[in-house]
């Protein structure tokens, strides 16, 4: 980072990974949002949290960390929140579109509601494409910025239930990664996460409409738990860290990808062989095939 022409100086180190930098983070009152918050924070950054839930941030308005009021499915809002950024501190050099929603989820796509397709469209791609634009508009007359759009591993997989989110998420990826060609050569970077499996408000909000909405959440944990190589579910700190590392300048070469922070949900099948293939794990079979004694 030192004297290598990127942003960083030694002042910025010794305060902080994102110490001198701006930050506006969408849907930033909760979950994921809220921890990238609180990390950018943690290293010097200047952060605006952007949602439309403010009662969930009143206490964190300090200065340092700001709350605008913004529904991110309106474009007008979005400028106006780049433009409120920017006469708040000065400049911006990272911004994240995480605000999402999920919508109803139900057993079969025949069961979906048309009314729920076009709010999950305009909030989860549409918020995505406009906050990409009205930032990299002002990054590209400014020397760059770092651009984090939160999609999914639903986006990355097909699945049942959830069908027309899924189809947004990847959307957010093919547009996050079309984004990155197109705006490389103004020094704005785009890159995607794809969580999976994170302990939020989101999922319960998924089943709430179901009149055993707590447990529905609890078993699709359950099913998620099953699927997952690593053997614990995810933390809205372990996004943070992935948001803070494309954020800032240990990704300087780092644009157009998808970095999935899913415990590896998404690698691939998680089947195991029968059991009667081995002899169990950790015991070496020799080169031709015996076991050792
Ligand atoms: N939690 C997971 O496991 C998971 C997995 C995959 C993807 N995601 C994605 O991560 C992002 C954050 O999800 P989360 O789990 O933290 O959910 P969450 O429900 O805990 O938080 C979402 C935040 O976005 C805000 N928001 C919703 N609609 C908004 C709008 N129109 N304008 C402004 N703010 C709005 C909400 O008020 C809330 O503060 C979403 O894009 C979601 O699709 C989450």
């Amino acid at each position: 980072m030192i004297g290598d022409g990127s942003k960083g100086t030694v002042l910025g180190i010794m305060g902080g990974e994102l110490s001198g930098r701006v930050a506006v983070v969408t849907g930033g009152a909760a979950g994921l949002g809220r921890a990238m918050v609180d990390r950018f924070a943690g290293e010097g950054a200047k952060v605006v949290i952007a949602d439309l839930d403010q009662e969930r941030v009143a206490a964190a308005s300090d200065g340092q960390v700001v709350f605008r009021r913004v529904d991110v499915a309106d474009s007008g809002q979005v400028r106006d929140l780049v433009e409120f950024a920017i006469a708040e501190f000065g400049r911006l050099d990272v911004f994240v579109n995480n605000a999402g929603i999920g919508g109803p989820m139900h057993a079969s796509f025949l069961d979906d509601d048309l009314a729920d397709f076009q709010r999950i469209v305009q909030v989860d791609l549409y918020g995505v494409m406009v906050g990409t634009q009205h930032a990299a508009r002002w990054m590209a007359r400014h020397g760059g910025g770092s651009i984090v759009n939160v999609a999914s591993i639903a986006g990355v997989q097909a699945g049942c239930s959830q069908m027309v989110y899924r189809a947004v998420k990847a959307g957010v990826i093919q547009f996050s990664k079309s984004a990155a060609i197109d705006l490389g050569a103004h020094q704005v970077r785009v890159n995607c996460i794809a969580p999976g499996g994170i302990r939020t408000d989101i999922l319960s909000s998924t089943t709430a409409h179901h009149r055993d909405g707590d447990s529905m959440a609890e078993k699709l944990r359950e099913v998620m738990k099953e699927i997952r190589p690593l053997d614990r579910e995810g933390a809205a700190a372990d996004i943070a860290e992935a948001a803070l590392y494309l954020a800032g300048d240990r990704s300087r070469y780092v644009t157009g990808t998808v970095l999935p922070v899913d415990g590896g949900m998404s690698a691939g099948y998680p089947g195991k062989p029968p059991a009667e293939l081995g002899q169990g794990a950790g015991q070496d079979s020799g080169a031709d095939g015996a076991v050792d004694k």
